[in-house]
């Protein structure tokens, strides 16, 4: 049985960066435990399940010749549809291409992302979050190899504010100074939203150098794996950040960030560099936590979670990730310290 429910495996799911795969070059990576080989000619990019048709051979140990993925055991040839093309030595009669195929999954990049769909369930195109695209705005990836823990987790590590006052205890927020806010979570049937209303920026010395003014962020779920965070002033954005969980395996995923911030204030390669600079440590506490987190549920073979009165968003990000539907509705107000 699929560690994932169908809503995961039915979905579109990003699997690596353009700039990570050059003309020319094969990589695997895994999605949902499937293997996959990834590959770019120049007619695109193909996406096959790692598996040689003919012997079972990973496909992504091979490499490409004359436009095609070639398998290094006896050198079948596969196109990025599938088709093989070629099977050396021999003649391929009418037909062959498709009977000896490799499966080929459909393959689409977006704003420098490569996107993958394991099921014909899912949708035409991938949903893309607002803003992903918007010309208006300076865009950077971030990309840091693949998690211990579980997509889910990190799903819900980002929806939650509650710990970034302790676990990051100086980066983000302060533990020894909170600051008071209104939280309102707002369910909009297929996606959860949650709004922290304050009054000046957090105590963190990140938020101290990069923003000047703050009203309200919000962190939007938008199932599976994506959540966006949206910081705003008393006018506009000062910071969008879209991550996106790729589940690897059942205790691994491959978490990806897009960082997307109004052009004009400061060149983008400087906001790059600032955002980078408190990005790692803080990325770090996570990564750390996650697989903490995660060692122990392996140990005890199951996760059991208490819901504090900090864990407002209840089974929601849950019920969502399996593809249900939330009545639409906001919640009342909380007020608390973060
Ligand atoms: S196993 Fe791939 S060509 Fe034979
Ligand atoms: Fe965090």
């Amino acid at each position: 049985m699929s560690a994932f429910p169908d809503a995961v495996r039915n979905a579109w799911h990003l699997v690596a960066l353009s700039r990570d795969l050059g003309p020319g070059q094969v990589r695997k990576v895994m999605l949902c435990d499937t293997p996959l080989a990834l590959f770019r000619t120049a007619d695109g990019v193909g996406a096959l399940v790692d598996r040689c048709p003919h012997r079972n051979y990973p496909l992504s140990e091979g490499r490409l010749r004359d436009g095609a993925l070639e398998c290094p055991y006896h050198g079948w040839r596969f196109a990025t549809d599938g088709t093989c093309v070629e099977v050396p030595g021999c003649a391929l009669a009418a037909g062959d291409g498709q009977r000896l195929s490799a499966q080929a999954l459909r393959v689409v990049e977006r704003h420098g992302g490569i996107f993958v769909a394991l099921s014909d369930k899912a949708p035409a195109e991938p949903p893309l979050p607002p803003d992903f695209g918007n010309p208006q705005l300076d865009h950077f990836w971030w990309q840091q190899g693949t998690w211990q823990g579980r997509a889910f987790d990190a799903v819900e590590n980002v929806m939650d504010p509650f710990h970034t006052g302790h676990l990051h205890h100086g980066f983000i927020r302060r533990r020894d100074k909170r600051r008071k806010v209104q939280l309102v979570v707002a369910s909009h049937g297929d996606s959860l939203a949650m709004t922290i209303h304050q009054d000046a920026p957090d105590h963190g010395i990140m938020s101290r150098v990069l923003e000047r003014e703050r009203t309200r962020s919000v962190s939007t779920y938008y199932p599976p794996c994506t959540v966006q965070a949206r910081w705003e002033g008393e006018k506009r954005l000062t910071l969008c950040v879209t991550a996106i969980f790729t589940p690897a395996t059942a205790g691994s995923f491959t978490p990806f960030a897009r960082f997307s911030t109004p052009k004009g204030l400061a060149p983008g390669w400087l906001k790059q560099a600032a955002i980078r600079l408190f990005l790692d440590p803080v990325v770090a506490q996570d990564r750390r936590a996650l697989a903490k987190q995660h060692a122990v549920m392996e140990h005890f073979g199951h996760p059991r979670f208490a819901t504090g009165p900090g864990d407002l968003l209840g089974d929601r990000l849950y019920r969502l990730w399996k593809g249900e539907r939330l009545e639409p509705g906001e919640d009342p107000p909380v007020a608390a310290e973060l």
